[in-house]
C-alpha cells in the first residue's frame, strides 16, 4: 500500500502560494489538500474555487484533494469541478441529500470523499460506500489548523478501515488534524493511508526533511 502525504495549504504563506505548492510537491507531497471554509459550517473563512483555478492556470498538475467545509455544499461542487479538483470531500452534515451530492461529484468527473467529524458516527458510511473513493476522518474539529490530535480518532480509523476492507472497494482512508511525525505512525497502524498535515509541514525550514520524517515514521510503525 502506498501512503500519501497531503500537505494542507491552509498553513502555507498565501502571499507566495504558487511557490509554496511547488515546494511541497518538489519535497515529495502526493496531493495538495485544499481546505475550504465558509464561516457558517465552520467558524473560519478560507479559500474558494478561484484560488484552485489560479493554481491550475499557473501549471499545477498535482492531485488536489478539496475538503469542503461549507453549507449548503451542493451549488459550489460544480465550481470546484470546473476549477480542476481531483477529489472533492464533503461532510454529511453539509447536505440534505448526501447520496445526491456524492453522485454529483462523481458524475462531474472527480473522485468523491466523505468526511466524519470527531463526534459524528460512521453510520452513513455503509449506505454510500459504493459512491465514494475516499473516507476522511477528522482528528480535530474542523475550522482551524494547528489544533491537537484527538486520540479517539484512532478507533474511528480502525472502524473505517474494517468497513472499507469488507467492501472490497479501492477507497483511500485519510486522516486530518494534528498529524505530526510523532503520531503519524499510530494513524498508519490504525489503517490510514493518506495523511493531511498543515502546520507540521509548512512550519518547518525544510519541507523535504519533514515529509521524509513523516514517511519513515509510517514505515517504522507498520514495519515495511
Ligand atoms: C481543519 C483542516 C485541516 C487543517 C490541518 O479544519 O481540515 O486540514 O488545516 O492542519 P494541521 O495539520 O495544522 O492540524
Ligand atoms: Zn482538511
Amino acid at each position: 500500500m502506498n501512503h500519501w502525504i497531503c500537505p494542507s495549504i491552509l498553513a502555507a504563506d498565501f502571499s507566495r502560494l504558487g511557490e509554496e505548492v511547488q515546494a511541497v510537491l518538489d519535497a515529495g507531497a502526493d496531493t495538495i489538500h485544499f481546505d475550504v471554509m465558509d464561516n457558517h459550517y465552520v467558524p473560519n473563512l478560507s479559500i474558494g474555487p478561484l484560488v484552485l483555478n489560479a493554481l491550475r492556470k499557473a501549471g499545477c498538475d498535482a492531485i488536489v484533494d478539496v475538503h469542503l467545509m461549507i453549507k449548503p455544499v451542493d451549488r459550489l461542487i460544480g465550481d470546484f469541478l470546473d476549477a480542476g479538483a481531483d477529489y472533492i470531500t464533503i461532510h454529511p452534515e453539509s447536505t440534505e441529500h448526501l447520496h445526491s451530492s456524492l453522485t454529483q461529484i462523481r458524475e462531474g468527473g472527480a473522485k468523491a470523499g466523505i468526511v466524519f467529524n470527531p463526534a459524528t458516527p460512521l453510520d452513513a458510511l455503509s449506505e454510500v460506500i459504493d459512491l465514494i473513493d475516499l473516507v476522511l476522518i477528522m482528528s480535530v474539529n474542523p475550522g482551524f489548523g494547528g489544533q491537537s490530535f484527538i486520540p479517539s480518532s484512532l478507533s474511528k480509523l480502525r472502524q473505517a478501515r474494517a468497513l472499507i476492507d469488507a467492501s472490497g472497494h479501492d477507497i483511500r482512508l485519510q486522516i486530518d488534524g494534528g498529524i505530526k511525525p510523532a503520531n503519524i505512525g499510530d494513524a498508519a497502524i490504525a489503517g490510514a493511508d493518506a495523511f493531511v498535515a498543515g502546520t507540521a509541514i509548512f512550519g518547518q525550514a525544510s519541507y523535504a526533511e519533514v515529509i521524509s520524517a513523516l514517511r519513515s515514521n509510517i514505515a517504522d510503525a507498520i514495519g515495511s
